[in-house]
């Protein structure tokens, strides 16, 4: 393995941008519609060291399915293993994100695994706090440590543009509701959800809480615990099996980092021990991952021999 240079970062996203255009923005989120494929950035974020830099690094996105991961990560620190696994499953689905038919097949019905809309809802639903706005600022205040930065927040646009066209995160939502899967109100856990789903960051950001992971939960830089590391090791897991969604085992195999992607057009990746990794190129495949961001990490992992297999 070879270390990662500002350089390589340079390079690779420079010669994957030819890509920029192969895919679909992403516009089930109307506010997502608009994104420029062109706009591309990517972060390399060392442990103990350097936080590298490409393309329009300054740029902010919303993390979108990025945030399952750090939902995950809380309600396993609120709740601990047992809790959060009565309610969702530990297994990959090989179905689309959205999708709603194995809640029906499976026995008992709760969902697959948290990376899926419906797990994600489910692990949503158990974040501590009296109303939405508690919840919400639950997870921030987590979010803000690993990214030892005060003001990340959501894009309040964004939230509101997925909180009027989520029908059928909502239908996922009833159906687990009407299995007692989920307890409360739908309308406030949306309200809860599509404000994860809108939280705002930069490459640079982004590439930190991946580096946090590599680190198994501690602070990149000073070491000091943020997420405990089973905790870490589970989010880890799910980004292995889970995380790239019905892709993850094709990615496993050409890429074979822990890794979790967005809508918005998002990646995180763990390196080991070594760094994380953030990618951004709105234009999507048919999984719903950046095709820049794929094209980016298949190329590093290549050169540097980032596979963990
Ligand atoms: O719930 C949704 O559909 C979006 N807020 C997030 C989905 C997502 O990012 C899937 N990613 N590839």
């Amino acid at each position: 393995m070879s270390l990662m240079t500002a350089k390589d970062l340079d390079y690779w996203l420079e010669h994957v941008r030819i890509y920029a255009n192969n895919g679909e923005v992403a516009d089930y989120i109307p506010a997502l519609a608009n994104q420029q494929p062109e706009i591309n950035a990517a972060a390399f974020y060392a442990l103990r060291g350097e936080c590298y830099t490409a393309g329009q690094f300054e740029y902010t996105f919303t993390i979108q399915s990025i945030s399952k991961v750090l939902s995950l990560a809380l309600a396993l620190i609120q709740h601990g293993e047992n809790a959060v696994f009565s309610r969702v499953g530990k297994e990959p689905s090989s179905d689309p994100f959205y999708s709603i038919r194995k809640l029906e097949l499976e026995d008992p019905g709760i969902p697959l695994n948290p990376m899926i809309n419906a797990g994600a809802l489910s692990v949503t639903n158990m974040i501590r706090g009296r109303d939405s706005d508690e919840m919400v600022n639950e997870l921030l205040t987590l979010i803000r440590r690993l990214c030892d930065d005060e003001t990340i927040s959501y894009d309040e646009k964004v939230a509101k543009s997925e909180m009027e066209t989520a029908f059928l995160n909502r239908s996922l939502a009833y159906f687990m509701k009407q299995n007692g899967i989920i307890t409360g109100s739908v309308e406030e856990l949306m309200d809860v959800y599509t404000r994860q789903c809108a939280i705002k960051m930069n490459v640079k950001q982004l590439a930190r809480v991946a580096a946090v992971f590599a680190n198994d939960g501690r602070d990149p830089v000073t070491y000091k615990p943020l997420i405990p590391l089973t905790v870490a090791r589970i989010c880890k897991t799910f980004m292995v099996t889970c995380g790239m969604y019905d892709y993850s085992g094709t990615f496993a195999i050409n890429v074979g980092i822990p890794a979790k992607s967005g809508v918005s057009g998002a990646i995180m990746g763990v390196i080991k021990e070594e760094g994380g990794i953030a990618v951004f190129g709105p234009a999507l495949d048919q999984q719903g991952n950046s095709v820049v961001g794929i094209r980016l990490l298949e190329k590093l992992a290549e050169e540097k021999r980032w596979s963990i297999f």
